[in-house]
């Protein structure tokens, strides 16, 4: 563990402290970086009040575009059907609305039937395989609160998973997404936007009947990292040097090779967009996802706790091994816009910008089942490629990733996907080509 705070000495505004690895007092650390960072707007000309007020009125004005989309009757959410993304026919009018948002519905991005097929293939596999009788509970606290029953289920390497994961069609959405991102400057190529790292996450199906609690408005980029590392200092560099007019949530400089703080909530992989594709039919009042749709409240999150009325050794409740908390306390205006999903149908897919604050919505007595396979947009870069060796051994063994509880329920499933079934796409997302 870092305890001494190293310096950046590059350019000539005041340095900031960074921590390359958790610091062990994390209030001292805290209260450090914030009065350096205050130093460093400063420097500028003008002060931490100004440069808030700047990102609070251009979020302001989402917020308000928000309203007024809701008052008329229209979606909030952006929704592109995927015959215009496979034909490219999608409009500049919808590319602006995706990028102004941040997030998308993808209209039939598999056929239903394929998706329906996929959650029984999933039934079929985790039941020949005896996991409702071997489950031992969840394997951590995050998503803990479902009950005896398991409603994400630890299941990484069925084939119903590797076959959407390697698809050709996951694949010409994924490029549509990282293609928002500006994924080359100063010389760097930060991420390869054509080339996907298959990062292997979960399932949930949650039954019929089902109370759920729904999960609190969070976002999921890191914890305090984001304003104590290097890397992640430089990438919201005009954020904490009074430029504040050039933060771009879009810009992937310096964000896909840095260290990140780990913690049970961390994700290995830069991903531009988090994405989930639908098993099931899910209504948009039956405890779905909802996002604060507007990707500059990054900078709002990052800046909010310089403010005189945050105590010196507050993030805004952000800590280490926690999710990064949204809160009316906090962030009431942000959470103003929060905007669930449209109605979707088995073979949708929904996405949102990697920044941004979402949360899931309570439910009782669940009308349907809510099932989805959490399939991200993580294009190959350094921090990705360096994640694709734990991800092969896993996949190669049958283990639980390295980003999640070690429950390793799968190794001896013998249908589970085997490597004589990649495409070319799923080698080179493992790193096996
Ligand atoms: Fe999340």
């Amino acid at each position: 563990m870092t305890t001494t705070p190293a310096r950046t000495t590059a350019g000539t505004a005041p340095a900031l402290p960074h921590w390359e690895s958790t610091p062990e007092d994390l209030p001292g650390a805290i209260r450090e970086v914030k009065a350096a960072i205050r130093r460093r707007i400063e420097a500028s000309g003008r002060t931490v009040d100004e440069v808030f007020a700047v990102i609070e009125s251009r979020v302001r004005e989402r917020v308000a575009e928000i309203h007024a989309d809701r008052d008329r009757g229209e979606s909030v959410w952006p929704v592109i059907d995927y015959a215009d993304i496979e034909n490219g026919t999608v409009t500049a009018e919808q590319l602006a609305k995706l990028r102004r948002r941040g997030c998308l519905v993808v209209r039939g991005h598999f056929p239903r039937e394929q998706a329906l097929a996929w959650d029984a293939g999933i039934v079929d596999y985790v039941e020949g395989n005896g996991f409702f009788e071997s489950y031992r509970g969840p394997g951590d606290d995050f998503f803990g609160s479902v009950g005896s029953k398991p409603e994400i289920y630890p299941i990484y390497w069925s084939p119903a998973q590797m076959e959407a994961r390697q698809s050709e069609r996951m694949a010409t959405v994924q490029s549509l997404l990282n293609a928002q991102w500006r994924h080359e400057s100063d010389g760097v190529t930060w991420f390869d936007p054509e080339r996907d790292s298959l990062y292997p996450d979960r399932i949930r199906r949650r039954p019929p009947g089902a109370d759920s609690n729904g999960l609190g408005a969070h976002c999921d980029p890191g914890t305090l990292d984001l304003w104590m590392t290097e890397s992640y200092q430089r990438a919201f560099r005009h954020l904490f040097d009074g430029s504040v007019e050039d933060y771009d949530p879009w810009d992937a400089a310096h964000r896909t090779a840095g260290p990140q703080y780990p913690g049970t909530t961390m994700c290995s992989a830069f991903r531009t967009f988090q994405g989930w594709t639908a098993l099931s039919d899910m209504a948009h009042d039956q405890g779905v996802l909802h996002t604060v749709p507007i990707p500059e409240a990054m900078a709002y999150l990052m800046l909010r706790p310089l403010l005189d009325d945050v105590p010196d050794d507050d993030m805004c409740g952000v800590t280490t091994n926690q999710v990064f908390p949204a809160s009316e306390r906090w962030h009431p205006l942000l959470l103003e816009a929060l905007s669930g999903i449209p109605d979707v149908q088995a073979g949708d897919s929904v996405w949102w910008h990697c920044d941004m604050i979402h949360s899931v919505a309570p439910v009782q007595d669940q009308q349907g089942w809510g099932n989805v396979m959490y399939i991200p947009a993580a294009p190959w870069c350094e921090r990705n490629e360096r994640y694709a060796v734990s991800v092969r051994q896993a996949f190669l063994s049958g283990s639980s990733p390295s980003d999640f509880p070690e429950e390793h329920y799968e190794r001896t499933w013998p249908d589970r996907f085997a490597a004589d079934g990649l495409n070319t796409t799923g080698r080179r997302g493992l790193g096996l080509e």
